[in-house]
């Protein structure tokens, strides 16, 4: 994957309908005088740009967009359609999204739509429009932000009248007969066949599990129906406002939809990046790890969103909104360490951001978000990421000044390949409790950041992966016609498993057998599989344990088996470049194998001791101590010349130097 070379920036959130139009100047100039280019605005503000049905105010906006242009700053402008305002609900009160429940989703806070309501469609594509129209040739706009965070508070699945009308439909068109559907589903089972398009409902409220199939049709369904919704919205600003980029801003561990499929109608994707947020509340790990990165964040988990957003966004990334203090939305929300607002934004850099932006600009002294701090307090005194937002600003220009020029990404010899569909598949039926896509796929980076290595995540749909010397599927549920192909032509090396290839698209068992790639595995076969309860972990021969799931495979002659467990069954087997793990192990021995991997491969490894992580564009070798206390980073650099930073870390230290 390869990007233009770009100029790294700073932008900020800015809301000036939240604040006095007298103070917008002020705000300006500081921004600029801070060293931010970019500012995004509007993304909320429905009510005040339209306050009655087809009553356009956009005077605010205009002299909002002016005041920020004319201090220098390029503005990013949001659709406003996450927040429709009150009055809308009355012009459509069927356009909320329906919970499992039943329950239509209240006014009161936001995304309270339905993706599938066609009335409310055609709003979001009027107010699209009519702001296109108004702002799309404004020098100062040079960048579009399509609605905020689709599928944020669980938004995707919608239950309502609409989207079950255009469930039938999507069926109708996919299957074209009700034969094809019930033979795809394997309706026979529980005599669940259907006779007509017309009778399948939303899989909820089954006495039991609904069919898995119905599950994965009904989640893909859903996430055609936001690249649907964003679609209109991209295709007007992309006619009304020409040049300009269009982003959309992605969550963290947020899968209910296909970024892949949304992120092609869009010319980069950004995300909103909140590590200590993310770290109380979405992930899973030990309580004296938690507190350890209490105030730091996950060592992986931002590189990994950075480089899968990478991915989506077609090579080029942004941080939209980057966690400058404590936040307001977990469970507890501590204060960042001191550093690590800077030490977030140069690793987005590090990781091919082209722009870092702040969320937001000064706290809201009112609403849901009041305890949310920005770079400024209510009362416009600096706060903590301030400081380290000019300190990153002065440092990029530093180093720009000193030669290094534009930047550009360097070009990984591993290859992830990440599956929205295999969320969804595993999500309908797990088979065991905690065997979770996303923390398989995140096991599998954490193994290669520690070694070192580079990742480029790569959808299913790549047409080829002849520049990469190694790849990983692991929990790939079904190939793909074309993947298949890619990987026959594929010479480098090739690691799948566990669950790979074990269902057809169809969530079906593959009448071969998983894992059903003869090209790669020919005659290896899973012949049963079992899921493994904590405490009741299986001993692998050469150290640590397989948790979570164990398969048991019947394995040709040609393979050998380069990992067993400690009874002798095989677990990793390979045949020349193709290796297949039958289970999944904890983080470290599955680390072993990811690096035997590697060895095989020819990629050098540099493994990071404890908390430090290690990145490389084509210019720099960047060294993050994620750590509470310093470390030396001396090995990592050798003889390299440092242009920011010293070797013996402190934590939240960065250090830069030349490759
Ligand atoms: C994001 C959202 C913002 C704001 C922020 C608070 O999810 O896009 O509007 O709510 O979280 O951290």
């Amino acid at each position: 994957m390869t990007a233009p070379e770009f100029q790294r920036r700073l932008g900020v959130c800015y809301y000036p309908e939240h604040w006095p139009e007298e103070g917008w100047a002020e705000d300006a100039r500081r921004m600029v005088e801070l060293g931010l280019t970019w500012v995004r605005i509007g993304e909320f503000a429905w009510s005040r740009l339209e306050p009655a049905p087809g009553d356009y105010a956009f005077g605010w906006l205009d002299r909002a967009v002016a005041v920020l242009g004319e201090a220098g700053l390029k503005v990013v402008l949001g659709t406003p359609t996450a927040t429709p305002p009150r009055w809308l609900l009355d012009r459509h009160p069927d356009m909320l999204a329906v919970g499992a429940d039943g329950q239509p989703r209240g006014f009161g806070s936001r995304r309270h739509y339905c993706f599938s309501h066609e009335g409310y469609r055609d709003e979001s594509a009027r107010i699209t429009a009519a702001l296109a129209e108004r702002c799309g040739e404004n020098d100062a706009v040079a960048a579009w932000q399509t609605d905020n965070e689709y599928g944020c508070h669980d938004t995707v699945l919608s239950y309502s009248d609409a989207a079950l009308a255009a469930f039938r439909l999507w069926l109708l068109r996919k299957y074209e007969t009700i034969e094809a559907l019930n033979a795809a589903w394997g309706n026979v089972f529980w005599s669940m066949e259907y006779t007509a398009f017309d009778q399948i409902g939303a899989p909820v409220g089954t006495v039991t599990e609904p069919n898995p199939a119905h599950v994965l049709d009904y989640a893909r369904f859903s996430s055609d129906q936001v690249a649907d919704f964003n679609r209109i919205q991209a295709d007007i600003i992309r006619a009304a406002s020409p040049g300009r980029t269009i982003l959309h801003n992605y969550m963290g561990r947020v899968l209910d939809f296909d970024h892949f499929k949304t992120g092609a109608d869009l010319d980069a994707a950004s995300w909103d990046s909140y590590p200590l947020g993310f770290l109380e509340d979405r992930l899973e790990m030990a309580e004296a790890r938690r507190l350890r990165l209490l105030r730091q964040g996950d060592p992986d988990f931002q590189a990994f969103h950075h480089d899968l957003y990478r991915a989506v966004g077609k090579g080029r990334s942004w941080v939209m909104e980057q966690q400058p203090g404590p936040v307001n939305w977990a469970g507890h929300n501590p204060a960042p360490l001191p550093g690590m607002v800077r030490l977030w934004t140069w690793e987005a850099f590090a990781h091919g951001a082209e722009v870092v932006s702040y969320f937001r600009w000064r706290q809201a002294p009112f609403a849901q978000e009041q305890m949310h701090t920005g770079l400024l307090r209510p009362d416009s005194v600096p706060a903590q990421g301030y400081a380290e937002a000019r300190q990153v600003a002065e440092e990029v220009a530093r180093l720009h000044n000193q030669g290094a020029g534009d930047v550009g990404l360097r070009r990984n010899p591993v290859a992830l390949i990440f599956d929205y569909e295999s969320a969804w598949a595993w999500g309908a039926q797990p088979q065991g409790a905690g065997f979770d896509y996303f923390d398989l796929v995140f096991a599998f980076y954490r193994a290669l950041r520690r070694l070192g290595v580079g990742v480029d995540f790569i959808p299913p749909t790549v047409a080829d992966l002849s520049t990469y010397k190694v790849a990983f599927a692991p929990g790939l549920f079904a190939w793909t016609v074309s993947l298949r192909q890619v990987l026959a032509d594929f010479k480098g090396v090739f690691f799948a498993g566990p669950r790979s290839g074990s269902k057809t698209k169809d969530f079906i068992t593959p009448t071969a057998m998983p894992p059903d790639l003869p090209d790669r595995f020919p005659g290896l076969v899973v012949s049963r599989v079992e899921s493994i309860r904590p405490g009741a972990e299986i001993a692998l021969e050469d150290g640590g344990v397989l948790q979570l799931w164990c398969e048991l495979l019947d394995v040709p002659e040609e393979f050998s088996v380069d990992e067993a467990t400690a009874e002798g069954d095989p677990v990793l087997v390979r045949r020349g470049q193709s290796y297949y793990l039958a289970g999944w192990p904890e983080q470290d021995a599955l680390a072993r194998m990811v690096s035997a991997t590697l060895t095989r491969a020819a990629v050098k490894t540099e493994p990071v001791t404890g908390d430090l992580r290690l990145t490389e564009d084509v210019t720099y070798r960047y060294i993050f101590n994620y750590g509470p206390e310093p470390a030396d980073a001396s090995p990592l650099i050798g003889a390299r010349e440092i242009v920011l930073g010293t070797p013996n870390m402190q934590p939240a230290d960065v250090v830069i130097a030349r490759r």
